[in-house]
């Protein structure tokens, strides 16, 4: 069976290690296995959710397809696109939200996180992101979504308005409801700095991660610099949960290297942490400084990456366009 693989990343600057680890590897892997279709999307309609710098938006659009293409993605294999090219997401997000119940946006625990305290002054974007992104998949007929642990809770959304839809329309099996694809391990890098906290774009410490924009220089000084506790590497998974900046390396560490996290244990267990970060910084190297190269290559060719994500819009157009048209047929327009 053909799997169809939808998913997105915003446009919103500074992609790091975890975005990289967490999402775009496993994308290029999904394109790389047989059977499967892929699309992958921009999703500069989400960043505007929050306040953009028009200007940095246009940036932050052409870099993200970069960072794709530069980490393997192959835009005549998958559909790359940026999500504002193709009309069909805005309408097909406002009959959706007809669909979707306000008690089921109100459970949503990212809107009352970013929201913050002060939720008045959040945007109705903000509020009713996951209904845009129900659109983005349901218009695709996406069958797997891959993303990270928290978006697992606006996947659950997206199942339960397709279902709505069927019910209410009597259409059993029109709209599909997607399927998460979910890392078992290294779906969460932590900050350099913090061993609880997630790696994040936007943490005002640029020390807490690696950008993949980042020098040689830049990543060895960061790893140099990372937090550690001050015991020698353990010899166990079990001690790792206890120890959340050596579990956060030595993951790092293992992702880069595609192998299993006790494999990693074994080869470091007992040494100290400043032979690690060596090894760590020279892998980290390897595997991303190409990456940040060949994304400041492409950068400097903007209209090879404007022709890019106008090519992937046309083949996405014309998919969304016919969902919606039998959207509309279904709903009486
Ligand atoms: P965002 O940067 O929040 O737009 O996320 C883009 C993609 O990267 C999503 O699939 C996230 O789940 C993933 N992601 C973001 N931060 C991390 C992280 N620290 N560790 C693993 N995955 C991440
Ligand atoms: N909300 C996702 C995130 O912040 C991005 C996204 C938008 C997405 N539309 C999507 C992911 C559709 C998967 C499928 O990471």
């Amino acid at each position: 069976m053909i799997k169809k693989i939808f998913s997105g990343v915003q446009p919103t600057g500074n992609l790091h290690l975890g975005n990289y680890i967490g999402a775009i590897k496993n994308f290029v892997n999904l394109q790389n296995e047989k059977n499967n279709f892929c699309i992958y999307c921009v999703v500069d309609l989400h960043a505007i959710t929050v306040k953009q710098n028009p200007n940095q938006l246009k940036r932050n659009i052409r870099e993200t397809t970069a960072a794709f293409i530069a980490s393997g993605l192959d835009y005549k294999k998958s559909i790359i696109f940026n999500q504002s090219l193709v009309p069909a997401h805005s309408e097909g997000s406002w009959i959706l939200s007809c669909i979707a119940r306000m008690g089921w946006l109100n459970r949503m625990t990212q809107f009352k996180e970013k929201a913050g305290k002060d939720k008045e002054k959040a945007s109705v974007g903000l509020y009713i992101y996951p209904i845009l992104m129900a659109a983005d998949i349901l218009l695709y007929d996406a069958t797997h979504v891959p993303v990270g642990e928290d978006q697992k809770q606006h996947l659950e959304l997206s199942r339960d308005i397709a279902n709505k839809f069927n019910i209410d329309f009597n259409s059993p099996n029109f709209l599909v409801p997607p399927e998460p694809l979910i890392q078992k391990s290294f779906s969460r890098i932590m900050s350099l700095k913090d061993g609880n906290k997630k790696m994040s774009k936007s943490d005002p410490s640029d020390l807490s991660r690696i950008n993949l924009s980042d020098s040689i220089d830049q990543i060895s000084n960061k790893i140099k610099k990372a937090k550690t506790d001050t015991k020698p590497l353990p010899d166990n998974e079990d001690e790792l949960s206890s120890r959340p900046e050596a579990e956060n390396l030595l993951g790092i560490y293992s992702s880069l290297n595609d192998q299993p996290i006790d494999k990693t244990i074994n080869e470091f267990s007992g040494k100290n942490f400043s032979n690690f970060k060596e090894k760590l910084a020279s892998l980290v190297v390897e595997k991303i400084s190409p990456i940040s190269s060949e994304i400041n290559k492409l950068l400097k060719n903007e209209s090879f990456i404007d022709k890019v994500l106008i090519e992937g819009a046309e083949k996405a157009d014309k998919i969304a366009t016919e969902k919606i048209k039998n959207i509309k047929k279904i709903i009486g327009f």
